[in-house]
């Protein structure tokens, strides 16, 4: 898979994609992460990329001459052009499994108080991470990044994420590792059973108990 970032702030990236697994898959060539600063694609003579808004009211509006220019010296015809934005769907498992299949994806980081509504118009897909304003695109386009990356072959154990919570719509199941007992709090005695089809339905049995109790909304989603 091939991800291009478009961002104003590439530096914000380096520490996130530099380490633990998103830096192995990379490292691997499972996947290749490009920045472009649409700055630089700025035809302005001072490389501005925003202007007032038409019509008044506050603070400025990425304007679309960079970030066209920018898309169009990237994308093929198997590009996924992806907005990240407030107003875009609700970001979940679901999609992040769909996006995992795509060959190559085109992120666009929207800054300060907007963008163009014509940007709208070269995005195949309009992201949100869930219903809060960020600064900016990039901590929601890295989010994305880590949880799409993630699931490439061959990048973590696929029996993890078949473990998944969300998987079949329910929460993960809960674990516990040594000691057996800490500060009078005990394992599950059943985990210590060695009895894999007694542990299997209490793992399920609790995924579903967890679902009902803190995301009961999952169960009506199905
Ligand atoms: N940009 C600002 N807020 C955002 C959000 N919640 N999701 C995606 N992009 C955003």
């Amino acid at each position: 898979m091939r991800i291009d970032i478009l961002t104003l702030f590439p530096e914000m990236f380096e520490g996130v994609f530099s380490k633990s697994i998103i830096k192995r898959a990379v490292d691997a060539k499972k996947v290749e992460i490009h920045f472009h600063n649409f700055r630089n694609y700025s035809t302005d003579s001072h490389h501005k990329v925003d202007d007032t808004p038409y019509g008044g009211g506050p603070g400025m509006v990425l304007a679309c001459q960079p970030i066209f220019d920018c898309v169009r010296s990237l994308r093929t015809e198997n590009s996924k052009i992806i907005l990240l934005t407030p107003d875009g769907v609700v970001y979940r498992q679901k999609i992040a499994y769909d996006l995992a299949k795509e060959s190559h994806l085109i992120f666009i980081c929207g800054h300060y108080e907007g963008f163009d509504e014509r940007i709208r118009s070269i995005c195949d897909l309009e992201i949100s991470i869930g219903d809060y304003i960020l600064t900016g695109g990039e901590i929601a386009s890295m989010v994305l990044v880590d949880s799409i990356v993630r699931l490439l072959p061959g990048v973590i154990d696929e029996e993890s994420h078949l473990q998944d919570s969300f998987n079949q719509s329910l929460l993960d199941y809960p674990v516990y590792t040594t000691p057996r007992i800490y500060e009078g709090m005990e394992v599950p005695s059943v985990l210590l059973s060695g009895d894999h089809q007694k542990i299997e339905e209490y793992r399920y049995q609790e995924r579903v108990k967890r679902t009902q109790d803190r995301r009961p909304d999952l169960l009506s989603n199905k």
